[in-house]
């Protein structure tokens, strides 16, 4: 072999060695990666069990269905008109709701009677899951928010669920965990998510309440620092929600809360449980305006016993905005569907509408943005991927882009990646805020 053919082959050997190593190397990362996304996937809480605690602790279910729902189980709130009898709609829901997730004390990974699944990725951020419920933090309620009574700043936690439909959704998205597909998110017809919220408030703050389910849970000592945890609280059931994927909807969706509330007479608490509102679309035509010249939400149903009840307490107009759907824990600037409508990614936009109370009328159409009749699927804005109004799957994207920042190892692939995204800014990793649960945004 002459000189100059010598070298040329050294040259291949040692280039295709160093490719080699140098590729082995990025496999190598990408495994250990996609493994720490699985972890931190299906991480149960964000903080450790408190020390002493002996009870049961929270288990995520994210087992999800691998099929689309067969089209065998009937959905009875289907032949109900939620717009003519929107109590026995919403009484409906509550039971299927409530069907061996009582029983269970919505451990819903041992629900006999139909499954239930969580939302991945949701022990990430400070205001993450606690290690008993599941619970993540939600808005606090400033004194009178929930009850004239109410005289000290409250904590909210709360915890969702899909049913099987919905969760094959979730599914889909989260087939890897460290690669969500964020393209066609939409829910079949038949999901529903359901919220179970709970305040750290007594009976003495909050009349209501009485004898409401109790649930020991270790959520933050103080809402400034959501991930300085303490040992388990008493907290008491205040609100449950549910989102119901319906097409008769002009949304695609029909939203409703119920409230506990000690005076009704079941024996079994959890089916105090007394429907509040219901929220087929966000009456995009309703304006600070003409609410001042007497127009009201037609497509919003209010109990019209909510002042006698003492849920409506003197310091609130409405719980939404406007006289719309909204729980007492929810912030009545907003509204179920205005809030819910804004889950896309990236998650840029305030959930909450900027400029509201308006100073002056024509502030409203810059208001009016929040509250369009956006069709299932459809996003908050163009360019974006909108997430179906499902403000948990939303959350759990945050949670892994905020992961991914941090653990994303920094091969030359990802790098390109990611100076691709920056440039076109379709997946930017959104700052996380102390209390970014998103409902005070
Ligand atoms: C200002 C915003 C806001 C308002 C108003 C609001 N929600 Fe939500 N909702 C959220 C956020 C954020 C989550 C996810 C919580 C989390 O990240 O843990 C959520 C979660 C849920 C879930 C669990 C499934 C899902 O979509 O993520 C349901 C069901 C739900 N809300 C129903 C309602 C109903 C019913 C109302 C009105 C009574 C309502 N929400 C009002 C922001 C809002």
């Amino acid at each position: 072999m002459s000189l100059s053919r010598f070298c040329k082959f050294s040259v291949l050997v040692g280039t295709t060695g160093v490719a080699g190593a140098l590729l082995f190397q990025q496999h190598r990362q990408t495994r250990e990666w996609q493994r720490a996304a699985r972890r931190e996937f299906s991480r149960a809480s964000y903080n450790s069990p408190p020390p002493g605690y002996r009870g049961p602790l929270f288990r995520p279910r994210l087992d999800f269905p691998p099929k689309p729902p067969s089209g065998d189980e009937t959905f009875p709130w289907l032949d109900l008109d939620f717009k003519t009898e929107p109590e026995r709609y919403l009484r409906t829901v509550r039971d299927y709701c409530l069907e061996g997730n009582i029983e269970c004390d919505f451990r819903v990974e041992e629900n006999g009677r139909r499954d239930w699944y969580h939302i991945p990725w949701m022990s990430f951020l400070p205001t993450g899951r606690e290690p008993i419920h599941g619970m993540t933090m939600e808005r606090p309620a400033a004194p009178g928010m929930l009850a004239d009574t109410q005289r000290r700043r409250l904590q909210t936690w709360a915890v969702a669920f899909y049913n099987a439909p919905g969760a094959f959704v979730i599914g889909n998205v989260w087939k890897e965990p460290s690669r969500p597909k964020l393209d066609g998110v939409v829910f079949p017809e038949g999901t529903i998510g359901l919220k179970l919220l709970f305040t750290e408030g007594s009976a003495e703050d909050i009349p209501y309440l009485k004898e409401s389910p109790v649930w020991h849970a270790a959520i933050a000592r103080e809402p400034e620092a959501p991930g300085d945890r303490g040992p388990p609280v008493e907290m008491r059931l205040i609100q449950m929600d549910v989102a119901v994927r319906d097409e008769r909807a002009d949304i695609g969706w029909v939203f409703g809360t119920f409230v506990y509330h000690s005076s009704q007479s079941s024996d079994a608490p959890w089916r105090r449980l007394v429907p509040v509102c219901l929220q087929w679309g966000n009456d995009p035509d309703l304006t600070q305006q003409r609410y001042q010249e007497g127009a009201r939400p037609v497509q919003t149903w209010n109990n019209p016993r909510l002042r006698d009840l003492g849920i409506l307490p003197s310091s609130r107009p409405y719980l939404g905005w406007l006289g719309r759907a909204n729980g007492p824990v929810d912030n009545f600037k907003s509204c179920c569907a205005s809030c819910h409508s804004t889950a896309s990614v990236p998650d840029k936009d305030n959930a909450v509408p900027r400029a509201i109370p308006p100073k002056r009328p024509e502030n409203d159409g810059e208001l009016m943005r929040w509250f369009r009749n956006l069709k299932a699927g459809e996003p908050f804005e163009e360019g974006r991927k909108s997430m179906d109004y499902s403000q948990q799957l939303k959350s759990s994207i945050k949670q892994y882009n905020e992961w991914a920042k941090e653990h994303r190892p920094k091969t030359l692939h990802n790098r390109v990646v990611l100076w691709w995204q920056g440039l076109l800014q379709v997946h930017p990793f959104p700052r996380s805020s102390a209390l970014s649960s998103g409902k005070d945004n």
